[in-house]
């Protein structure tokens, strides 16, 4: 019989009993919700609502319940709807009518938001944790690379010299950024909301911030109607998973192209690509595809909660049921992706000979050229325009800038002289973007020893 099923006349419709129950999927929270009834149940006994004895034998018949549960001795019953009545009915069959007192001033709403907000806090820092893994490898890859000059690209068309350490530690701030997102979503997440009961709190004395300190929260919600139905912080997580995922999904995105015929400027690892059932040639970068493939469902899963969320009146309401299997899926993508991306990052060959020649072609130092005039005193849209000629001139000869003689230079602009040939070289053209946030050497070296303080 069910737990509620006082005023009911007659059991529930077979299909509502499949249909609504949640225990498939809401069984992953047994920890939390174990730990939060343990939590309760002492509050319980020493503010003497329940008598001592009772909250003992809970205390006790919980630790047993959650030991048992770790071990994967339980199997949850089905026809119990959700996790929360499986622990209650198990409590109950383990320690008789002290049991039955477990629920005292409490309701599941406030228990199954309470849950989750455990969930989440540990969510976060598991993923915060996974960040500092990914961003570590980057900026080792960066220190080793100071120096490999790249072509910098906008329009995905050459630009400007930069290196690869720059390029990377591009990455480190957005990795950096996503860090921060995990550990605000944590703090949202931190607020106690046990107390708020079904929707109006109780009419019991319960000592919530004795139950925010016996399960670590800093501090406890502030009004019952909100602690029932804010899912906020689930929704702070999947923003942070979906940006966290589109930063993945660049990255992927890069590597991928890089490692074409094309581009050449990596090259996968065996163990981190596939080949073909065919093509006997082949080696894809399925890895990198698939995370930016799953990039979309986490995406879906910000944008179903948000629209589960948006018509639901105060306070609780069964939509938000539908809050856990987006949040976990997008955390489960999540965590698979990143483990997997900074795996194959390690990995990953970066063919420095490659990257190098092609910066050199598709006139990378043109904005360079002009600024050499402008340094011989030539304003500087009359110095763009020269070499904008020079281009035109170089790409009807097939040539490179430095290609051209002194001479040749000189008739389309008197003050060239000499030193250009070494001003425009990559190496002159990296190293003299030389200030904070440019691809200088001693600039990215500051910004890695930056992002490693960070990272502590
Ligand atoms: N399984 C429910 C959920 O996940 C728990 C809360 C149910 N509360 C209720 N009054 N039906 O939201």
């Amino acid at each position: 019989m069910k737990l509620w099923a006082g005023r009911f006349g007659k059991a529930t419709d077979a299909l509502v009993d499949d249909f609504h129950s949640s225990i498939s999927f809401d069984q992953r929270l047994f920890e939390q919700d174990i730990q939060g009834s343990i939590a309760h149940a002492t509050m319980l006994g020493e503010q003497g609502i329940i008598p001592r004895e009772d909250a003992e034998k809970i205390v006790a018949g919980l630790k047993g319940i959650l030991e048992d549960a770790r071990e994967g001795k339980i199997t949850w019953q089905t026809d119990s709807e959700d996790i929360h009545m499986n622990v209650e009915s198990l409590l109950t069959e383990r320690i008789g009518e002290a049991g039955k007192r477990l629920h005292t001033g409490r309701s599941r709403n406030d228990q199954v938001a309470l849950d989750t907000r455990m969930y989440a806090r540990k969510a976060c820092r598991e993923t915060e944790d996974l960040l500092k893994e990914l961003l570590q490898v980057l900026l080792d890859t960066a220190q080793e690379n100071l120096h490999t000059v790249m072509p910098g690209y906008t329009h995905l068309q050459k630009a400007q010299p930069i290196t690869l350490a720059h390029h990377l530690t591009a990455y480190v701030q957005m990795f950096l950024r996503d860090r921060e997102r995990f550990r605000r979503a944590g703090e949202a997440a931190d607020v106690m909301v046990l107390g708020s009961g079904a929707l109006a709190g109780t009419t019991y004395p319960l000592n919530r911030e004795r139950v925010a300190e016996l399960l670590g929260f800093s501090r406890i919600s502030e009004n019952s109607l909100d602690g029932v139905s804010d899912r906020d912080f689930l929704l702070d997580y999947l923003s942070a998973a979906s940006i966290c995922m589109m930063h993945l999904s660049r990255f992927c995105e890069e590597l991928i192209l890089w490692n074409t015929n094309e581009f050449r400027f990596v090259e996968m690892d065996d163990g981190f690509a596939t080949g073909s059932s065919i093509m006997p040639q082949k080696k894809n970068p399925d890895v990198a595809e698939l995370i930016r493939g799953k990039t979309g469902r986490v995406y879906g899963d910000l944008m179903g909660l948000l629209t589960v969320m948006k018509g639901i009146p105060l306070a609780y309401n069964k939509d938000m049921q539908e809050d856990k299997e987006s949040f976990f899926d997008a955390r489960d993508t999540l965590v698979k992706s990143l483990t997997v991306f900074t795996a194959m990052l390690k990995t990953v060959t970066f063919r420095k000979d490659v990257m190098e020649k092609g910066a050199s072609g598709g006139f990378t130092n043109a904005t360079d050229c002009a600024d050499y005039l402008v340094r011989k005193g030539v304003p500087f849209r009359d110095a763009h325009k020269v070499v904008g000629e020079l281009v035109a001139h170089c790409l009807t000869e097939d040539k490179a800038l430095l290609d051209l003689t002194l001479e040749e230079l000189k008739s389309f602009h008197p003050a060239f002289e000499q030193d250009v040939f070494g001003d425009l070289s990559m190496k002159a053209c990296v190293e003299k973007r030389n200030i904070p946030g440019a691809p200088a050497p001693e600039q990215v070296q500051a910004a890695i020893d930056s992002a490693r303080k960070q990272l502590v």
